[in-house]
């Protein structure tokens, strides 16, 4: 079985003097997530590093850096799911753990699947996850931002930089892992929740079939069910790539008019990305061949 992995940092307006470092956040969770698979670790092990590089990376809006609600605080939602078992754990809402991917890690552990606000944290602090003060989410870029909407509160929803960060990666023993961090939408009211943590939404894997992994205004991506409507494209037979741009073709068409971007990764290594925001931060490696990457 071949190993791979695909990565994004976010859909978005990415302001030119960021992109680098956009690519160079999403080359170093690659090459976290890769030196694993090569060692022969799980596709989960892999998409846990891969997606807590980005989470402390401060560029992205994951963990550390995260876009700020319209209270000035940070809150943060993750996902990951095993497409061999079709187990997946979810937690929203997070204020004080650092690595939300890794609490998600933990939940699809069980007994439960989706744990929210002050359980979540609770279950996190029972389980020696790291964690921390709100304020130490928040960066000068995004107190800057959140400044500045305040005292111009009409700005669009996606009018700067980022969203989402996440990975799929297929490990040596054939399971496909698909695994998404997000800080969710500058100035969302405290207590939304996106597509992000929702299974089927923000993101779907079946190692059977494939997986997918979305970005963007999640309001719309959760109205599509867009990540397993991807994964279906993917069960009729489409190429990766093809499946990647109906789906963002779905988003942008839709009575909703949605902004995002999704990757996807088939069992046997193809890969697809598409986006109809500015840009797209992503990074791919397959067995065999060269890594690529692009913004
Ligand atoms: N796509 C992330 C969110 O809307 O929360």
């Amino acid at each position: 079985m071949s190993i791979a992995i695909i990565v994004h940092g976010g859909a978005g307006n990415i302001p030119d003097e960021e992109i680098d470092l956009y690519i160079a956040g999403c080359r170093a969770a690659l090459a976290a997530g890769w030196s694993l698979l090569q060692s022969g670790a799980s596709a989960l092990d892999a998409c846990e590093a891969a997606v807590r590089i980005m989470e402390d990376d401060p560029i992205f809006d994951a963990g550390t850096g995260s876009v700020l609600t319209s209270l000035g605080t940070v809150e943060l939602d993750a996902a990951v799911m095993d497409g061999r078992t079709l187990r997946y754990g979810s937690v929203a809402n997070l204020r004080h753990v650092r690595n939300p991917i890794s609490l998600a890690r933990r939940v699809l552990e069980g007994p439960a699947t989706f744990l929210a606000g002050a359980g979540a944290e609770e279950f996190a602090t029972r389980h020696g996850l790291e964690r921390c003060e709100n304020s130490a989410l928040i960066v000068p870029r995004e107190y800057a931002l959140w400044q500045r909407r305040r005292a111009q509160p009409q700005t669009a929803a996606l009018d700067h930089g980022h969203d989402t960060v996440g990975a799929i990666a297929i490990d040596a023993a054939g399971n496909l892992v698909a695994a998404n961090s997000t800080g969710g939408t500058f100035f969302k009211l405290p207590g939304r929740i996106g597509d992000t943590p929702l299974v089927g939404c923000g993101l779907y894997a079946d190692a059977r079939v494939g997986g997918a992994v979305c970005t963007g205004w999640g309001e719309a991506i959760t109205r599509l069910a867009l990540a397993r409507r991807a994964v279906e494209l993917l069960e009729r037979g489409m190429e990766p790539q093809a499946a990647a741009d109906l789906a963002i073709h779905t988003l942008a068409n839709s009575a909703n008019d949605g902004q995002g971007g999704c990757i996807i990764l088939s069992p046997d290594g193809r890969i697809g990305f598409a986006r109809n925001t500015p840009y797209m931060a992503y990074a791919a490696c397959v067995e065999g061949s060269d890594p690529i990457w692009g913004c």
